[in-house]
């Protein structure tokens, strides 16, 4: 079976998000299974310089007036990438989606209709003499690659997952000459959205099959508040889309084995932890203290409820509780981060940026990680929480209802509780979940439990690439069989 992934961001080369985790890491477990996955990604500065023995393949495109190649090549952990060369499209300052003064770049309808072109043309002629039976394709950004792959026979089968609905990729109704839309697509059956040309619309109204990243998710989304205006497409796809929870890569995520923390540790021998707390209390300048030390490791966005801990911070302060924070984002959330350093010397540290390297030492030091998201289609650092043994403190909702077994009367007595969550995603909610955190930590063997229990947990990708491995197979046999 071969599938080609179409996507924007891809770990170890460029990431902004959990999607770079999902795409870097996915098809190594797939490959584990047999599988022959490619990658698409634009050919970002990142991108192309992260690549080994790379070579051009196939013939010189023109993108829609821009001059691009494809580049073959492999990451430094054996993943196959094929990565467009369009310096014209990919090679600017910023980040994939925004310029230096934090704007969308203008030409992101282009940049993206090209990646998505490229994609379907690859999976309809092949590249380099591999042709893919299956097209995975990955957020708005990839939302296009069903529509210019049209209903030709030849087309292999396509598979959208959704990794983010408040990201839609709409566009002005004019680019649809510029991307050679067809027009008979300009309509609510089809790629338009409101007047406008919406990627993400595309990918769900005309993938085959429909994914997202959790079950709970799934079923959100069909729901008014979660489907962000497109719960109404989703409702008449009801029946193509599904949940598959996702995993993260237990290689680069591994107490036992990370060489990014101040002392390894296992479930078998988990001494280690304390080492990693006190270097991470002293990294942050923080006092010490019996209590737990909560942490943050997360875009600062509205999505991520973070503004009900600010609102709580002189609470957990006030029971003892210390609190460190890695996160970039919004500036007033980056402000009240600051501030609350500020004002909470020696209780509460905060780094605002992005790190990689201290997000391992943070999941390594804390006791608690908490993600009180208004809503998360999966959540990823809940997961790496449970790897490290440290406890999520999580909102009822999506991804992470599903990942995270509350710490209720029944989960603790039959002994299998990983965290806590909580529900409404208000500040009373996270108020009561941290309490519980807090009371749990000081009764101590509660805590040891639970920590040996999410320790325990399997967050790899085992489980899920075996089911979409099983969804290929029956989007093949599909289209053999109708
Ligand atoms: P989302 O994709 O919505 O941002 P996820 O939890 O799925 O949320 O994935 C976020 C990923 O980005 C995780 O791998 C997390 O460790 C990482 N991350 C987020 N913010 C930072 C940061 N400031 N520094 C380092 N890593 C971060
Ligand atoms: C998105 C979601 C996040 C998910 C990630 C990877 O960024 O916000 O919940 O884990 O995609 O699927």
């Amino acid at each position: 079976m071969r599938v080609l992934f179409v996507a924007s961001e891809c770990v170890p080369l460029i990431k902004t998000g959990g999607l770079a985790d999902v795409v870097g890491a996915l098809p190594k477990a797939l490959a584990d299974l047999g599988m022959d996955v490619r990658v698409l990604l634009p050919g970002y500065p990142a991108v192309l310089d992260g690549l080994r023995r790379s070579k051009f393949v196939g013939d010189r495109a023109d993108l829609f007036g821009v001059k691009a190649q494809v580049v073959s090549g492999r990451t430094a952990e054996g993943l196959e990438v094929l990565a467009i060369d369009a310096p014209g499209l990919f090679d600017r300052p910023g980040n994939p989606y925004l310029d230096e003064a934090g704007e969308d770049h203008a030409d992101n309808w282009q940049r993206f209709g090209a990646l998505s072109w490229l994609g379907a043309s690859m999976a309809r002629r092949g590249i380099d003499g591999w042709q893919p039976d299956v097209v995975h394709a990955h957020d708005w950004q990839a939302g296009l690659v069903p529509v210019y792959l049209g209903t030709a026979d030849q087309a292999p089968p396509t598979l959208f997952t959704i990794h983010n609905m408040a990201f839609q990729g709409l566009f002005p109704a004019t680019c649809r000459s510029g991307l050679g839309l067809p027009e008979s697509g300009f309509d609510a059956d089809g790629y338009e959205y409101w007047g406008q040309v919406g990627f993400l619309k595309a990918g769900l109204f005309y993938a085959d099959h429909l994914t997202t990243v959790s079950p709970t998710y799934a079923r959100e989304l069909l729901e008014d508040d979660f489907g962000m205006g497109l719960e109404g497409v989703l409702r008449a796809r009801q029946e193509s889309l599904s949940g598959i929870v996702n995993g993260i890569d237990t290689d680069v995520w591994d107490p036992e084995s990370d060489p990014l923390i101040a002392k390894r540790y296992s479930r078998r021998a988990p001494a280690g932890k304390r080492h990693c707390k006190a270097a991470l209390v002293e990294e942050f300048g923080l006092e010490a203290s019996d209590g737990p030390l909560f942490a943050v490791i997360s875009r600062l966005t509205l999505q991520k409820g973070l503004d009900l801990l600010l609102e709580l911070v002189p609470h957990i302060v006030a029971r003892g509780g210390r609190l460190a924070v890695v996160g970039s984002g919004d500036a007033e959330l980056e402000a009240g981060f600051r501030a609350a350093a500020e004002a909470h010397p020696g209780a509460v540290g905060v780094f605002i940026g992005y790190d990689e390297a201290l997000a391992h030492r943070i999941q390594a030091g804390a006791d608690a990680i908490v993600v009180p998201s208004r809503f998360e289609p999966c959540g990823l650092t809940q997961l790496c929480g449970l790897r490290y043994g440290t406890l999520p403190i999580v909102s009822r909702t999506g991804g992470l209802a599903d990942t995270v077994i509350d710490a209720n009367p029944a989960a603790l007595a039959s002994g299998c509780a990983t965290g806590f969550q909580f529900a409404p995603v208000d500040r009373n909610g996270l108020r009561t979940a941290l309490d519980r955190a807090f009371d749990a930590h000081a009764e101590g063997a509660t805590w040891r439990r639970m920590v040996r229990n999410a320790l325990g947990q399997a967050v790899g990708w085992e489980a899920s690439a075996a089911a979409y491995a099983a969804l290929y197979r029956d989007l093949v046999t599909d289209r053999i069989a109708p």
